[in-house]
């Protein structure tokens, strides 16, 4: 990278600190005008035996001449350089040739060749409830991560921890066999499902003992009850087929479907090792973890009826999982809700002597909420995903068919451009923001949208099929040092950078937003540079190269955010 040459050259001049410091202290200056570089002399006060101001004139007189730099400035404490554009250039395309996928990684590489194992818990939605849009955060901010994770060389194991157990199923079972219907059922799928379990609440508020036969229903299903169990087997399949479209329209896939109801049988041993090292303590009939020392509510391990709950089966799993994938970093996507429930689990596994508790991250993220009036359903306010990226496709076909009702596969098309309307706008935040969804921020072709990004992918991929996809050789340097060139080589050369800050922070918008800019860049350039018609053949080829460059960054970046990127649309 360039900021290791300039780091090399200061080397070179500045022996009075060690290298690591030079590389640690250079920075990058907010104005573009005080230069590319800046390095500060503080650092220099001791050994200099002078001001940083008198320090940095002296350090900017040895760095002049040498062919990095365009110009070099002290400023105050600063030494300021700006770097020779043709040498820049120069760097950033030897650096995008070497490597076989630029801005891919081996930090997930173990020295004996071996990859770490993340382990991602995403998604993980609840049976016989519907999958909303709610559930969207989850599922593309998870598998982002993975994404960006493998770029990384790290093997990522992407689990569902379906919420598919509990009194709920009991309630549910109730409700089918007094008034459920088969046929009805298997045709309205999870619909159905959440009509009944809407019945028995309704129905419950005048008829306690329904709460109770639910109560029992539940409990003989934890017993073994096989007519239960087989209701119960059934409900699952009928979520799991549902949505099993909606994770075929977004792309998105799992490794284990390892849910709650898996650990049925393995709490034994996790309850055991609480009691031993004394953990478990009773309060109001429950055997409880206190965490008061922690200043967090106490941990329910096992309710009064010594049923367990959520957490316990998660202390389950993530022993399991341990034991499993022998994780390098075991990771929770869940909305911000369950912050504490996280904070309270992974401090109990600490409690219990796993040292790998501090392995274990949780990755909240904001709520969702519909524009007012924008959106609504028939089931009031519940919003089915997969009618939600229906909608997108079916939008996205009206708007294709104005444009370019020629376009081979348009449906394929149609459904990489809604869906990834849907995901990009979901994903272009902060997670931790909340995000209101509206079709037009959605859906604009112009604005900082997905739309906008993919166009700008296909745009760049019809200027090399015009030009007859030819045969591109690194090009001259000297081509491409027009400012609005210059802006891409630049956005270019971060691509590897923004790839490691999304990874380590866990924030896809990072790389979000870098499309953005690198589509933004690309459009300019191509308006202001010509690029079929440039002036000679050389810096035709060039302007090609950096096309072909931008086609890579955009759909490498589309595709670590879970966006297609067609190359017609
Ligand atoms: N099913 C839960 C929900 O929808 C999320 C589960 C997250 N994963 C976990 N291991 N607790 O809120």
């Amino acid at each position: 990278m360039i900021q290791d040459l300039f780091a090399e050259a200061l080397i070179a001049v500045v022996p009075e600190l060690p290298e690591d410091q030079i590389r640690d202290a250079i920075e990058i200056p907010k104005e573009k005008t005080m230069g590319d570089f800046a390095f500060p002399c503080f650092r220099l006060a001791k050994a200099f035996r002078k001001a940083p101001a008198m320090i940095a004139p002296e350090i900017a007189e040895k760095l002049s001449g040498h062919p990095l730099f365009e110009k070099v400035q002290a400023v105050g404490p600063y030494v300021n350089v700006f770097i020779d554009k043709v040498a820049w250039t120069k760097s950033v395309l030897e650096e995008y040739e070497a490597a076989e996928t630029f801005g891919s990684g081996t930090e997930g590489v173990k020295e004996d060749g071996s990859k770490k194992n993340i382990v991602l818990d995403y998604s993980s939605i609840n049976i016989a409830k519907p999958f909303h849009i709610g559930h969207l955060r989850t599922t593309v901010i998870g598998n982002s991560i993975k994404k960006l994770y493998e770029f990384l060389g790290y093997n990522t194991i992407s689990v569902n921890h379906l919420g598919d157990w509990g009194t709920q199923f009991g309630k549910m079972a109730v409700a089918y066999q007094k008034w459920g219907n088969k046929e009805e059922i298997e045709a309205k799928g999870v619909r159905g499902l959440m009509a009944l379990y809407v019945r028995f609440h309704e129905e419950a508020k005048n008829d306690p003992s329904l709460d109770d036969e639910a109560r029992a229903a539940f409990a003989s299903m934890e017993n073994g009850n096989e007519e239960i169990l087989s209701l119960w087997r059934w409900f699952v399949k009928i979520s799991l087929n549902e949505v099993a479209r909606v994770y075929e329209l977004l792309d998105v896939h799992f490794d284990s479907y390892n849910g709650e109801s898996f650990y049925m049988d393995k709490m034994d041993g996790p309850i055991a090792l609480l009691r031993e090292k004394g953990l478990l303590v009773e309060s109001e009939g429950a055997q409880v973890v206190d965490l008061s020392e922690y200043n967090m509510p106490p941990c329910i391990v096992l309710k009064s009826d010594g049923s367990s709950i959520y957490a316990t089966r998660d202390i389950a799993a993530a022993i399991y999982r341990k034991n499993t994938y022998d994780f390098d970093k075991c990771l929770y996507i869940t909305a911000s809700e369950q912050i504490l429930h996280f904070s309270q689990l992974f401090k109990v596994l600490e409690l219990m002597g796993f040292e790998w508790a501090k392995d274990m991250v949780h990755i909240p993220y904001g709520f969702v909420s519909l524009e007012e009036g924008k959106l609504s359903t028939r089931e009031g306010n519940v919003i089915y995903l997969e009618d939600l990226l229906n909608e997108a496709i079916a939008k996205t076909r009206d708007i294709m068919n104005e444009k370019n009702p020629d376009l081979e596969n348009l449906e394929e098309v149609a459904r990489q451009v809604g869906v990834g309307a849907v995901v990009f706008h979901d994903l272009f935040n902060n997670r931790i923001k909340d995000v209101t969804f509206s079709w037009d921020n959605v859906l604009n072709f112009d604005g900082e949208t997905g739309p906008y990004v993919q166009y700008t992918f296909a745009r760049a991929s019809s200027v090399l099929r015009k030009a007859g996809d030819p045969e591109l050789k690194v090009p001259d340097p000297e081509k491409l040092t027009d400012e609005y060139a210059q802006e891409i080589i630049k956005l270019i050369e971060d691509f590897p950078n923004r790839v490691r800050e999304a990874a380590r922070k866990y924030e896809p918008y990072i790389i979000t937003r870098y499309t953005v800019a690198v589509a933004t860049a690309y459009n300019k350039f191509y308006h202001e540079d010509p690029i079929l018609t440039a002036e000679d053949e050389e810096t035709k080829m060039a302007r090609l190269y950096l096309t072909k460059m931008v086609t890579y960054i955009l759909k490498t970046g589309l595709g670590l955010i879970g966006v297609a990127a067609p190359e017609r649309m």
